[in-house]
C-alpha cells in the first residue's frame, strides 16, 4: 500500500504542559519505524518542547501548527506566522478547520493563510467539509467553493505540499454521531481530486493527497483508509490517547 499520513489534531488539549510531555513521549515510545507519515499538531504553547522529545530517536513523527496567521511578523497581537512555526520546527500547518471556521475564519484569511504558508516552505493541511448533507447533492457545490476559493491564485507548483482533509462537521467532535461512510468518503475523495484538476492538471489532481477526519478510532480506521480510498487520517479525540492513536497507526500500517 502506499504511504498514508495520519495526522494527530490535539486541539486546545492536554491541559498542562506536564501531560503533553507525556503524551508526546508515549506515542514516541509505542511508535514502531514504518513507512506511513505521522503528525502531530499540539497547542503552539507546547510546539517546542513536543519538539525536544522527538528531536532524538528514529521514529519518524513530523510536528504541525494548528493554525497560523497570513502576516510574516508585525503588530498582530497574539498571531503567531507559519515562518516562526517553521523556526521552531513545525512541517505543517492545519488550515481551515471548521473549529476555526466556526470563530469568524473566512475563504478568503484561509487563502492568505495558505499563500504565505507554502511561501515559506511549511506543508498545508486544507480542511473543508459540508455541516449537514441534503438530498440534491449541494455539499459538493459547498465544498467546490471552499477549495476554489481557498486556492485562489496559488502556483500550482505548490499543489505538492497540499493535504485536502474532508472533514464533514457533522462528523466531528463529542456531539458527532458517527463517522462518515467509506463509500461516502471515497467519492468525495474523487470529487475533490476532480475539483484540484480543474484548477491545475489532470496529473495533479491524480496525484492529490486527500485524508478523511471525524470520528475516527481504532475500530474504524482501517475500513475508512481502505475503502474510503483516502491517504490517510486527521484524528481529534483519539489523537490525545497514547494507545488509542497509537493503534490507529498500527492498523493502518497493517493493511
Ligand atoms: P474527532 O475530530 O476525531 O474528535 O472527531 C477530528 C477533527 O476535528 O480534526
Amino acid at each position: 500500500m502506499a504511504k498514508k499520513i495520519i495526522i494527530g489534531n490535539w486541539k486546545m488539549n492536554p491541559a498542562s504542559l506536564k501531560e503533553a510531555i507525556l503524551l508526546v513521549s508515549s506515542i514516541k515510545k509505542g511508535k514502531a519505524a514504518d513507512k506511513n507519515e505521522i503528525v502531530l499538531c499540539p497547542p503552539s504553547v507546547y510546539l517546542s518542547d513536543v519538539v525536544k522529545i522527538l528531536s532524538s530517536g528514529k521514529h519518524g513523527i513530523k510536528i504541525g501548527a494548528q493554525d497560523c496567521f497570513y502576516e510574516e511578523k508585525g503588530a498582530f497581537t497574539g498571531e503567531v506566522s507559519p515562518i516562526m512555526f517553521k523556526t521552531v520546527g513545525a512541517k505543517y500547518v492545519i488550515i481551515g478547520h471548521s473549529e476555526r471556521r466556526a470563530l469568524g475564519e473566512t475563504n478568503e484569511s484561509i487563502n492568505k493563510k495558505i499563500k504565505l504558508s507554502f511561501k515559506k516552505g511549511i506543508k498545508v493541511i486544507l480542511c473543508v467539509g459540508e455541516s449537514e448533507r441534503d438530498e440534491t447533492g449541494q455539499y459538493f457545490r459547498f465544498i467546490e467553493t471552499q477549495i476554489k476559493s481557498a486556492l485562489l491564485g496559488i502556483n500550482k507548483s505548490y499543489f505538492k505540499d497540499l493535504i485536502i482533509a474532508y472533514e464533514p462537521i457533522w462528523a466531528i467532535g463529542k456531539n458527532a454521531q458517527k463517522s462518515c461512510d467509506p463509500k461516502d468518503i471515497k467519492e468525495m475523495s474523487l470529487f475533490i481530486k476532480k475539483v484540484l484538476a480543474e484548477i491545475s492538471s489532470r496529473e495533479i489532481g491524480l496525484k492529490a493527497t486527500v485524508i478523511y477526519g471525524g470520528s475516527v478510532d481504532v475500530k474504524n480506521a482501517t475500513q475508512i483508509v481502505s475503502e474510503g480510498e483516502v491517504d490517510g487520517l486527521l484524528i481529534g479525540r483519539a489523537s490525545l490517547d497514547a494507545k488509542k492513536f497509537l493503534g490507529i497507526i498500527n492498523s493502518v500500517s497493517s493493511i
